[in-house]
């Protein structure tokens, strides 16, 4: 078989080695991959976004199986474009979509279905939103409606951030289009878990749950980032609160997609906080997370692409996903200065014992040799019986990688470590 992963982070990495693993694999595309991935897949440059081309390169090259990882192009429709031409995917259609693609939209969502959230208002005009943060509970959240890389989310501990946030998203519109409304939201407060899961939109499988760090330095001090690590299983998702949540909120959520007409097919990714009040969405995802995709899918004991194509042909039910008991954590290398400005093209070495265990994210080819390209670089990964075991062998790893300025969190897992203490 031949597949096609759209997209060209660590998470589409991880991803391409698990389906390696799937002896009818032949060969491996990766649209547009990066330098890092050249063990693994023919990275063949064509933007994740650029549509046209995806679908022009799936047909002459006869794919027999695409999965699209990002969210862009699920949310431009690459799903819908794939599978009109006949190529069976892996991911959301673009009604389904949207789930991630507008804030407004999965906020509706979940207030006409009774789903725990936090409460919020909607604005589109500018004005109003400042004159109802005049009176309104601080700290407060104000979010974009749609994708703006990660970064549409503001957490204002001031009145005035708040409304600085307002005017930069809807007035000076940073974030384009996406800013044209807003959500703004209560502030919830507890610990915070991602958790993936396959649906066919008639069966629900969450995959092993994990937490993201998304503050750059360790201590969670410095910027937001698009994930520093992670770690699986997350300690604070206990039996019973899985319970909770697939009762009040990953089935509910499957039928009302259906209900309005929605149907998600693909992996859903349920960013939840913990709060006394019980679990609350914070956010939706239409795809697989990143970081998170480099902890679970190593955990996967089950084929990765077997259960996709169960997915697509709408049999998830009948379909084995195992996962393994023992944990995982992943440690991300950064270019010094990320989220903000950083320098590219310094060169990248590792160990032959810790390569399998890498994830590449943001590398080029220069002249032959493997050179970051990219604010987060790779991450390291390791699996153990035990988290404290994943943890020791992730940093070990760690050490064995190499490029000029770079910097990590040396705190990954350090917040679930003391969870399990307290348990
Ligand atoms: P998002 O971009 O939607 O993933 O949000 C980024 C981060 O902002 C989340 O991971 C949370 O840590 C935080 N966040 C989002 N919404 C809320 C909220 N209502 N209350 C507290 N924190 C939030
Ligand atoms: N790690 C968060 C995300 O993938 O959106």
């Amino acid at each position: 078989m031949k597949v096609m992963v759209v997209g060209g982070g660590g998470r589409e990495h991880a991803i391409i080695r698990s389906i390696a693993k799937n002896p009818t694999v032949t060969e491996i595309f990766a649209l547009p991959g990066n330098g890092g991935m050249k063990d693994d897949a023919t990275c063949v440059p064509i933007a994740a976004t650029d549509i046209d081309a995806i679908v022009t390169f799936a047909y002459e090259n006869k794919i027999d199986y695409a999965v699209v990882a990002p969210d862009d192009p699920l949310v431009l429709g690459a799903v819908d474009a794939l599978t009109a031409h006949g190529i069976p995917c892996f991911g959301p259609n673009k009604a389904a979509a949207i789930i991630e693609g507008s804030k407004v939209f999965s906020k509706n969502l979940m207030k006409k279905y009774g789903i725990p959230t936090a409460t919020y208002e909607v604005f589109d005009d500018p004005a109003k939103a400042l004159a109802y943060l005049e009176t309104a509970e601080i700290p407060i959240v104000v979010k974009a409606d749609g994708l703006a890389l990660g970064k549409g989310v503001i957490i204002a501990t001031t009145r005035e951030e708040a409304m600085d946030a307002v005017r930069s998203i809807m007035e000076d519109k940073v974030f384009g289009k996406s800013g044209n409304q807003i959500v703004v939201e209560e502030f919830l407060t507890g610990p915070e878990v991602s958790v993936l899961a396959f649906t066919d939109g008639k069966t629900m499988v969450p995959m092993v749950s994990s937490m993201d760090h998304k503050r750059a330095h360790d201590n969670d001090e410095g910027l937001n980032t698009g994930g520093m690590g992670t770690i699986a299983p997350n300690p604070y998702y206990t039996a019973d609160i899985a319970k909770v949540c697939m009762d009040t909120i990953f089935l509910p959520t499957m039928a009302a997609m259906n209900a309005e007409g929605r149907t998600f097919k693909g992996c859903l990714y349920f960013g939840l906080m913990l709060t006394p009040k019980g679990p609350k969405v914070i956010e939706y995802n239409c795809r697989f997370g990143d970081p998170e995709t480099q902890v679970v899918l190593p955990l996967l004991e089950s084929d990765l692409l077997t259960i996709m194509q169960a997915v697509t042909e709408e049999r998830l039910a009948d379909c084995e996903v195992k996962f393994s008991t023992g944990s995982a954590c992943c440690v991300v290398m950064a270019s010094e200065g990320y989220p903000q400005k950083y320098d590219k093209g310094f060169p990248i070495t590792m160990s032959e014992e810790a390569r399998p265990h890498v994830f590449v994210a943001g590398a080029a080819l220069k002249d032959g040799a493997v050179v970051t390209n990219g604010g987060r670089v790779l991450g390291v990964t390791a699996m153990d019986d035990t988290l404290e075991g994943a943890i020791k062998k992730a940093y070990a790893r760690v050490a064995e990688v190499h490029f000029d300025n770079a910097f990590y969190r040396h705190d990954i897992g350090k917040r679930a470590m003391a969870a399990l203490v307290k348990e």
